[in-house]
């Protein structure tokens, strides 16, 4: 930790990375604060696992530079960084105990502690019963359930997880939600990829969105919504009357049974008048000023994006 702001601090400083002829990343740039869960977003081929390598030391970008808490990545030992990669990959005769404790003393722990610490987290994860068992005896979840724990068994300052909820079942990914919210407490740093934009809406704090190698949107996730905020208002009234229809001022964009997802036509009513209007004739159940998902902003910023180069 920074011992002057008591604060971790990753940054990323105008990284470019090329394979070949193939520019992947043409000037990245984001700042991850601890306390702070940062998604890192993107389609396909994007570069979020290109971004973890490097930030894992694991590549090194053409130019630019990573900077934990003010030291460049490549001067800092591994110790403080904990990675669960893309390709999940143990030793596959090797028992379940022994690979979390040669985890453990990779990272300076000691084999004791490791061991200690291995089991209270094969513990809270339901999966005990496995501690002597061979990696190939075990399904692909709970693998990956043990790949989890050897990601950050040394209780690393910054944790990089690469699409780390697919192949666990909803029951497993709230327990590792549980455990990712109590290592962000302790004001260390978490970085995600992931597709799944419902869970990053969910458990992401910031957002980084790349595609074709740029940086389309950076910022907490809350700002983001507002931002794409399109003045429209829910509303969901009791009973079946169709109430919105008739009303001049509103202009429909959806109409569910007994909902309705609206905007005002321009200079007409005030939203407060026209609650009033309403409510003099039906009770309303739900009313919300309506955000646009971090799905729909992502599909609508890449699709503009190819629409700009078409
Ligand atoms: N070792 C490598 N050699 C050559 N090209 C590579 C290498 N690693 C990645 N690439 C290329 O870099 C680009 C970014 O890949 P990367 O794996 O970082 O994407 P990603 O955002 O993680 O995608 P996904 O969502 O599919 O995991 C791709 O075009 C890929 O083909
Ligand atoms: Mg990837």
């Amino acid at each position: 930790m920074n011992k002057e702001t008591n604060e971790n601090i990753l940054e990323v400083r105008n990284v470019i990375k090329s394979f070949k002829e193939t520019l992947v990343l043409n000037g990245l740039s984001f700042k991850v604060q601890g306390g702070e869960t940062f998604g890192l977003l993107g389609p396909n081929g994007a570069g979020k696992t290109t971004t973890m390598r490097m930030i894992m030391n694991i590549l090194r970008p053409d130019s630019g530079e990573i900077y934990f808490n003010g030291t460049p990545r490549n001067k800092l030992e591994g110790v403080h960084f904990g990675y669960l990669p893309e390709e999940r990959g143990l030793y596959p005769r090797a028992r379940v105990i022994d690979v979390l404790v040669y985890f453990g003393t990779l990272n300076n722990m000691t084999s004791r502690k490791a061991e200690v610490e291995a089991i209270r987290y094969l513990d809270r994860l339901g999966i005990i019963e496995y501690t002597d068992a061979r990696i190939n005896e075990l399904s692909k979840g709970i693998q990956q359930k043990i790949q989890f724990i050897a990601a950050f068994l040394h209780d690393p300052e910054v944790l990089i997880l690469d699409e780390p909820f697919t192949g666990l079942d909803p029951i497993n990914q709230t327990v590792l939600l549980e455990i990712l919210e109590e290592y962000k407490k302790k004001n260390k740093i978490l970085i995600i990829s992931t597709h799944m934009m419902d869970q990053a809406e969910k458990i992401c704090d910031h957002i980084c969105l790349i595609n074709q190698a740029q940086v389309v949107i950076d910022g907490p996730v809350d700002a983001i919504r507002k931002q794409f905020r399109e003045d429209a208002y829910y509303i969901e009234l009791e009973g079946n009357y169709p109430i919105l229809s008739e009303l001049d001022n509103v202009q429909i964009l959806e109409e569910g049974k007994n909902s309705y997802k609206f905007v005002l036509k321009r200079g007409a009513i005030s939203l407060a008048d026209l609650l009033k209007k309403v409510e003099e004739k039906a009770r309303i159940r739900r009313f919300e000023v309506f955000e646009p998902s971090l799905h729909d902003i992502f599909i609508r910023l890449i699709q503009e994006q190819a629409e700009e180069k078409a």
